[in-house]
């Protein structure tokens, strides 16, 4: 009997400790909303420097270099603790093989439609994600 009481009585701290830690989590995450993660930084990035390769494209350019930075979808810290669903690592995987087409120069399909089947999975991993930038990511699209 004696045991079973302690036993309360630790539950009750622990359950209280994390009731803390959960208090801590949500005076970060507003804390947090006044600065872009570092995914939304990552994201801006990779949207600015796609227009750029959209323009060449256009312009008669084949993009030849893969930025090593979008590797960093793998890594960078989503906002409001969102944690990295299966969901998102499967598209960004499929996102990040897409993209390194782009500078296949080896390929055989035509430029315009790598690139746009790329931004295509960026418009995919957003309708399940983040569906907010959407129109703006089609935008990008090579018609
Ligand atoms: C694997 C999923 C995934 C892929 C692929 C992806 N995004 Fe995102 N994107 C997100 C998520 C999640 C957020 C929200 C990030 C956050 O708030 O931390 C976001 C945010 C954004 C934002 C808003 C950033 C801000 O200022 O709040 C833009 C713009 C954007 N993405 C553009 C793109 C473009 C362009 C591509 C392709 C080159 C792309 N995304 C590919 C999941 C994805």
């Amino acid at each position: 009997m004696k045991h079973l009481l302690w036993f309360f009585c630790l539950a009750f701290l622990l359950s209280c400790n994390t009731k803390t830690k959960q208090e801590e989590n949500t005076e970060k995450k507003v804390y947090d909303m006044y600065e872009p993660s570092e995914m939304a930084i990552l994201m801006n990035q990779m949207y600015a420097h796609n227009l750029k390769i959209k323009n060449e494209i256009i312009a008669g350019k084949i993009p030849t270099e893969f930025p090593q930075d979008f590797l960093n979808i793998h890594t960078a810290e989503l906002s409001d603790f969102k944690s990295r669903s299966e969901r998102f690592q499967a598209f960004s995987t499929l996102f990040v093989t897409a993209e390194k087409d782009v500078f296949n120069t080896e390929s055989n399909i035509p430029i315009e439609d790598r690139f746009n089947n790329a931004v295509g999975l960026c418009i995919s991993c957003h309708q399940t994600e983040c569906t907010g930038p959407i129109p703006r990511i089609k935008k990008l699209l090579i018609k």
